[in-house]
């Protein structure tokens, strides 16, 4: 059997919730990767260092026993974060950034900021302080087609943003499109990406594969196949810019399965496997380990990883549901296969 271990990867954009659901998806994250930096798009959302070090707190305390586990914390931006906030982050230790949601951009985004014009003096001292800014890409104007939304932030908000703040860090997560690619690949140094499987394994055809399925439904959404192909060529070629981040992301099924169902996709309980799909089918298997436990470290200027991790090429199939409370997750390729495990 084909065996490949790398060192233990760490999972660059993650949503984890709280309570019940926490304790549910947790395990699943902390069994692979010793890292996550934690979306936190709660509701409310978590705004303040204070909420931030607590919600760390309760992740700590939802991790099963003997599992060594780091959340990274990211504070969620408004229109009102004050810049004071920002040196409480800092100081904290624990806060690595701020997530910028454009308000309305997606699950929980409606307290995001309406006009980045307004956090100049949050994101100047964001950069002063070494926090990393983390972006959720997409323009939310209405007259915008969804499948432009991402292009056109780019050229709107993203762009000038990063030209206005020199010595910003900026991650543009979960990137979908070839144009976000070439962005990412000629901006200047300090800007970074995230890169999920689903975008990495799917087109947007298969959202409407023999009728439409809600459980692939997530924003950014499924672009075309030339837009999956650049993002394929982006870690194929080892890019240092581009790193992991599953943007797993709980939903109930019956938040999914409905007139009006939820973004968001679940990954966490393959979370390192569909990537090693993605690299064995582009022949890249020996660049996974970079993306998975390399890049990201270095591109926040963490330590890399000491442990390892082994995957084996032995096909496994994830159950219809995990248990949540209330209800049940369908997890991404629910019934299907899955052609890597993580070794027991
Ligand atoms: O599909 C998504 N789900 N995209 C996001 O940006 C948020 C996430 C969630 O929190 O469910
Ligand atoms: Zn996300």
């Amino acid at each position: 059997m084909q065996v490949l271990t790398i060192r233990r990867p760490d999972d660059w954009h993650l949503h984890l919730r709280d309570g019940a659901t926490l304790a549910a998806v947790l395990p699943f994250t902390a069994r692979r990767f010793a890292r996550a930096v934690v979306m936190p798009n709660l509701s409310p959302p978590v705004t303040t260092t204070t909420m931030a070090l607590a919600y760390r707190q309760r992740i700590l305390a939802a991790l099963p026993s003997g599992v060594e586990f780091t959340p990274l914390m990211t504070l969620y931006l408004t229109d009102d974060t004050p810049v004071e906030e920002i040196d409480r982050a800092a100081a904290s230790g624990a806060v690595l950034g701020c997530k910028l949601y454009p308000a309305g951009a997606t699950t929980h985004s409606a307290a995001g900021v309406t006009d980045i014009r307004r956090l100049d003096a949050v994101l100047e001292r964001m950069s002063e302080r070494g926090l990393t800014l983390q972006v959720h890409g997409e323009v939310t104007d209405p007259a915008v087609d969804i499948f432009d939304r991402e292009s056109c932030f780019i050229d709107r908000v993203l762009a000038p943003l990063v030209e206005r703040f020199t010595s910003l860090r900026v991650v543009f997560e979960h990137v979908t499109t070839r144009a976000a690619v070439e962005y990412v690949c000629a901006a200047r140094p300090g800007v970074g990406a995230t890169i999920t499987p689903q975008h990495l394994l799917l087109n947007r055809n298969a959202l409407f594969q023999g009728g439409i399925r809600p459980h692939l439904y997530c924003l950014p959404v499924l672009k075309r196949e030339a837009d999956r192909e650049a993002l394929r060529g982006a870690v194929a070629g080892g890019n240092p810019r581009f790193f992991l981040g599953t943007d797993s992301a709980p939903h109930a099924r019956s938040q999914k399965e409905t007139a009006c169902g939820c973004a968001g996709i679940f990954s966490a309980h393959a979370g390192i496997e569909l990537y090693a799909e993605v690299f064995e089918e582009l022949g890249a298997l020996a660049k996974l380990e970079d993306f998975a436990s390399g890049f990201g470290a270095d591109f926040y200027g963490l330590p890399r990883n000491r442990g390892t991790l082994t995957l084996e090429r032995q096909a496994w199939t994830p159950p219809p549901g995990y248990p949540l409370s209330p209800g049940e997750l369908v997890p991404f390729r629910a019934g299907e296969s899955v052609s890597w495990a993580v070794q027991a």
